[in-house]
């Protein structure tokens, strides 16, 4: 079967009910999702599914055809994702195996609510239990790329704005030669 991993379509040769996470680790090869529970209680495995953060130990290959799986590999594809950005300069991770999820986790949250407040961020990573305790670390990380993201946005905004402030003084120029 055919499934879409991180923008690339991959043929894999596997039972339809093998658990995603199997998939992505052992036939795939990519490791960065983790293991922790196996049966949907720890949040290791987190991966997204069209944009929506799943457990991939209890979700079937066969369910995620036709779909858009994107793991912690394919996050920050084009450069590090304001999440994976803000987990550095917090400095969150310990052991480091929950946060994988954590991260898939808390980026699936900012999607949905850009401005999360405390208990937002508690109730949406709730499921994901880091043994390590770095939940303190993991809100105030969660809070920077709120901020990180908003600030990126204003940027690309102004950059369009400016864009096409040149484009109307070209097209003046043009027309004041012509
Ligand atoms: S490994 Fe999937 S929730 Fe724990
Ligand atoms: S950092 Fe160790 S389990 Fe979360």
């Amino acid at each position: 079967m055919k499934i879409d991993v991180n923008g690339q379509v991959r043929e894999v040769d596997v039972p339809a009910d093998m658990p995603l996470l199997w998939v992505l680790r052992d036939v795939l090869g990519m490791t960065g999702t983790k293991y922790g529970c196996g049966i949907a209680q720890c949040g290791a495995c987190t991966v997204h599914v069209d944009g929506e953060a799943v457990r991939s130990c209890a979700t079937g290959v066969s369910e995620v055809q036709g779909k858009k799986v994107t793991t912690i590999e394919g996050l920050g594809a084009s450069g590090l994702h304001p999440v994976q950005r803000a987990w550095i300069e917090a400095d969150v991770v310990q052991c480091g195996w929950c946060q994988p999820g954590q991260i898939m986790a808390a980026a699936a949250l900012l999607k949905t609510k850009p401005k999360p407040s405390d208990g937002d961020i508690d109730e949406a990573l709730s499921g994901n239990i880091c043994r390590c305790g770095t939940y303190q670390r993991i809100r105030a990380a969660v809070h920077r790329a709120s901020d990180l993201t908003a600030a990126g946005e204003r940027r690309a905004e102004a950059g369009a704005e400016r864009s096409e402030g040149l484009v109307s003084e070209m097209s003046a120029a043009a027309g004041a030669k012509s």
